[in-house]
């Protein structure tokens, strides 16, 4: 992965021209900064982050992406202190229950990403009832990672090839990345076109790292997620379209 810092670029783009990723990963960092810079507590942070993912989420739903995945939480973000992780916890919560009460109208089919069997019994039921009272839905597809890290969605699929090939049932000889991407929790949903990160960090934290083998970077680093806006969307949007996708060809 080659860090591509974005600029803003003086050539003009027609964005009635672009051509738009289908599925745009966002990497939601930056909270705890935005907090710090207003002498607000790092949850404070977390609570603005969590009002900007719904208002992002539904723009872009406005211009008809078809899959947003966002970055809620690791599996390294357990070494927060406690009092933080229990505020994000509340706030998932908050979120869950918001969600199936006002985005019942929404065309949005949301699922969750990552190890959700760590949560508790009553985030583990809400997110449940948001995946099912969503799957028929026939627009966005909207993953929200959560206790998700990259290496250990790449360790539960060895763990499960090889207990099919332990088992008889499949031969290594069968074992293809498409075999490995039909084991990852986006099973059956294409790789990212675009990743997102604002806030100033040039990495990916562990987030999609085998979807994200050929999605465009854009890290946008004079921004902090709760004030990321539509307009700065537009702008990742612009920049991917002024990228040369290659894939290994000419
Ligand atoms: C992202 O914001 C939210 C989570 C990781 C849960 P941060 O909390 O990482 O904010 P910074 O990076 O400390 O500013
Ligand atoms: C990545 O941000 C995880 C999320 C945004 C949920 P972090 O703030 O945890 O990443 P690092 O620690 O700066 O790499
Ligand atoms: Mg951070």
């Amino acid at each position: 992965m080659i860090a591509v810092l974005f600029k803003k670029k003086e050539t003009t783009i027609d964005r009635s021209k672009r051509i738009l990723p289908q599925h745009i990963g966002i990497i939601m960092d930056g909270n705890g900064r935005w907090a710090k810079k207003r002498g607000l507590p790092r949850q404070a942070g977390h609570q603005a982050g969590a009002s900007n993912f719904r208002k992002i989420t539904r723009y872009c739903t406005t211009l008809g992406i078809k899959s947003l995945t966002v970055y809620a939480f690791s599996t390294e973000n357990w070494k927060r202190p406690k009092e933080e992780i229990d505020a994000l916890m509340d706030l998932f919560y908050d979120y869950l229950q918001d969600a199936l009460v006002n985005f019942r109208e929404e065309n949005v089919r949301t699922t969750f990403i990552g190890d959700t069997s760590i949560f508790s019994e009553k985030i583990q039921a809400l997110m449940q009832e948001a995946v099912d009272l969503s799957a028929d839905k026939t627009g966005m597809r909207l993953n929200i990672a959560v206790n998700y890290g990259g290496r250990d969605e790449i360790v539960k699929a060895i763990k499960e090839i090889s207990a099919e090939v332990a088992a008889g049932t499949l031969q290594e000889s069968d074992i293809t990345p498409e075999l490995v991407s039909t084991h990852l929790y986006t099973a059956g949903q294409p790789d990212p076109d675009l990743i997102i990160r604002p806030s100033g960090e040039y990495r990916t934290s562990n987030f999609l790292l085998w979807q994200s083998a050929y999605a465009e970077y854009v890290f946008m680093d004079d921004i902090l997620w709760p004030d990321f806006s539509t307009e700065n969307l537009e702008e990742a949007l612009d920049e991917y379209s002024r990228r040369n996708r290659r894939f290994g060809g000419v």
